[in-house]
């Protein structure tokens, strides 16, 4: 199990302890981290006690049962509750993960909730991903063409479709950037494994004819380069996705572009 440290703006004390819901037997704590950055007041971590005979099996169930039973002011994202949309991306127990499809019960002891470390915190479990987001934006990520659009679609081979399997299905979580040590250290100057993924991504579409201006954006000691094959990432991918994997054939198509 990979641990990771609390947030940036960190100087977390202890909080209140909410009372605990009257007449449950069964119950599960939660110590969950909030912060708002409007009350001038330092982090702190708050413990709730949630019913468990009244709240589904998920972590993100209990943060919604404390959202709605509890405490109206915690904050935290959340759509699809089906690990398809990224946004309940949070670290729960020490590991960066989705709390909609974190089942509470794989977790021993009371359940400690925090934001994605090394990020800003808008507020509690909420980080400011404006960087994550900005990374993505740079490599890219959509199909650039010079020939003449074909009047139905783009054809691909099956073989050339395949390729792509086991990229395109990340969810933009950020699991992946925020588990990177790396990354804490240069988030301004390396692009992190999920912008990386999706620039890889990009290069081996056969369709796409920019391949070469996507590899002379990483040329350079940060951005790509940077990466030193800790694994954290994949380690981290709640999806099962391998973004150090492709991170290592941009730099093996690097090197390649250098011989030739
Ligand atoms: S393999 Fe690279 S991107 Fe992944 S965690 Fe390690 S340094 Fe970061
Ligand atoms: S590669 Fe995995 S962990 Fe990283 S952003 Fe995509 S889905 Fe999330
Ligand atoms: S709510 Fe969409 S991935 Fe968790």
């Amino acid at each position: 199990m990979v641990e990771f440290t609390l947030p940036k703006n960190s100087r977390v004390t202890d909080g209140k302890v909410w009372p605990k819901p009257e007449g449950a037997t069964n119950t599960r704590e939660f110590r969950v981290y909030r912060w708002n950055p409007d009350d001038g007041k330092n982090p702190q971590v708050d413990t709730f006690t949630v019913d468990l005979d009244d709240c589904g099996p998920m972590v993100l169930d209990a943060l919604i049962w404390i959202k709605n039973k509890i405490d109206p002011t915690l904050t935290f994202r959340r759509s699809c509750r089906e690990g398809i949309c990224g946004s309940c991306a949070m670290n729960i127990d020490g590991v960066n993960t989705l709390a909609c499809t974190k089942d509470m019960g794989e977790v021993k002891g009371a359940v400690k909730v925090n934001p994605l470390p090394h990020q800003p915190v808008a507020k509690d479990l909420v980080p400011d991903l404006t960087n994550f987001f900005a990374q993505h934006a740079l490599v890219q990520p959509w199909l650039q063409t010079e020939t003449v659009a074909p009047e139905k679609e783009w054809p691909q081979s099956r073989e050339d479709r395949e390729k792509l399997d086991g990229l395109y299905e990340c969810i933009l979580c950020a699991c992946c950037s925020t588990s990177c040590p790396e990354y804490w250290w240069n988030p301004d100057r390396y692009l992190g494994p999920a912008a990386l993924l999706h620039a890889y991504r990009w290069v081996i579409d056969s369709r796409d004819e920019a391949a070469g201006e996507r590899l002379d954006q990483l040329e350079d000691p940060f951005r790509l380069f940077r990466c030193v094959t800790i694994l954290n990432c994949s380690k981290a991918c709640p999806k099962g996705l391998n973004p150090a994997k492709a991170i290592a054939e941009l730099k093996k198509l690097m090197v390649e572009r250098q011989k030739t």
